[in-house]
């Protein structure tokens, strides 16, 4: 107690903060996602989306070598397919835009950068949805099938990591088992295990052009007024054999509750809906250190890796500090 106890002690000087202080961003935590269209010719920015561009096959590698440049360790790809269906077929197939593109990182970047796949149906299937319809609803088993052949085509294709992002039900346990049939059973698995429906993926929805045709996607992604929930789903994932458990948005209380009842490794993606909230704020409120506490407040949370379109400012801007 005062007198005794004085905590500007060691808020004397930075060296004394830096020394003491908890948490941290580290570059080696960041993951930067990457839009992939099979329908450009050149690079174009995101309406939605200022700062951020999806990307033709052609210029990955320029942007590639740009993301070895600053360090940052992992990416995750989304694929933009010309050609969708019911089934969405060109998910699995071998020339597909994902499978192309991880290709093309894989061969320009070797071993140095971590290719992450995200693994869904809604940018492939012609309604929108993250699995196929059966009389009316996404069918959840009937998409575990199809889940299982992308996680194995993203494989044969140099994947790194998979990431389903569907919200079915088994998902995991059905992508383990046809990884694992196939060969596979070094590719890890990092599941949005806790994938809470908002409003938040409105600008990556334009982006890849996923959003649902009819309806929503309440039947499947988790309910924003839930937090024990959050506990279950990502239980459930972990006995699945999920390597890595997702938490999306970045949730701090949920973040917090994942990571210290479950002590796995935790990933927070902060999504587009986020971006653009830290993008429009910038106008008001100085837009590095705005964006640098809002990331170490994931990292303080709970979080190991944050995913993140502001990865590359990140970078640049610990590397000023
Ligand atoms: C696809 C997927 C979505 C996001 C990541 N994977 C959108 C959705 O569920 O509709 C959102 C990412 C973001 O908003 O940045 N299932
Ligand atoms: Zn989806």
């Amino acid at each position: 107690m005062f007198p005794r106890t004085r905590f500007r002690r060691l808020r004397k000087n930075k060296k004394f903060r830096d020394f003491v202080c908890e948490s941290s961003l580290d570059v080696g935590d960041l993951v930067y996602p990457i839009f992939v269209d099979e329908n450009l010719k050149e690079k174009k920015e995101i309406e939605e989306m200022p700062g951020q561009f999806t990307y033709p096959l052609g210029e990955l590698s320029k942007l590639t070598e740009e993301i070895l440049e600053l360090k940052i360790p992992a990416v995750i790809v989304f694929g933009i397919p010309s050609y969708k269906d019911p089934q969405g077929s060109s998910a699995y197939s071998r020339d597909g835009i994902a499978q192309k593109a991880i290709r093309e990182i894989k061969n320009t970047s070797g071993e140095d950068l971590i290719v992450i796949g995200d693994l869904c149906l809604c940018e492939y299937t012609d309604h929108g949805h993250c699995g196929v319809i059966k009389n009316g609803r996404v069918d959840n088993d009937e998409t575990l099938k199809i889940y299982g052949k992308i996680a194995v085509s993203l494989a044969e294709a140099g994947v790194d990591i998979v990431a389903p992002s569907g919200m079915m039900d088994g998902m995991v346990m059905a992508i383990r088992d046809s990884l694992d049939r196939e060969g596979f059973s070094d590719v890890p698995i990092m599941s949005y295990s806790v994938k809470y429906n908002t409003v938040l993926y409105s600008p990556f929805r334009y982006a890849a052009q996923s959003a649902p045709k009819f309806g929503d996607r309440a039947s499947y992604q988790m309910d924003i007024r839930n937090s024990d929930e959050a506990i279950r789903e990502a239980k459930a994932d972990i006995e699945e054999g999920a390597d890595i458990i997702m938490v999306k948005p970045s949730f701090l209380d949920i973040i917090y509750r994942v990571k210290s009842e479950l002590r796995c490794p935790t990933a927070t993606f902060c999504v587009s809906g986020e971006y653009v909230m830290l993008k429009m704020a910038s106008k008001y409120l100085d837009e590095k250190r705005n964006v640098l506490e809002y990331h170490l407040c994931r990292k303080r949370a709970g979080a190991d890796i944050l995913i993140t379109y502001y990865a590359k400012e990140i970078a640049e801007w610990l590397r000023e500090i």
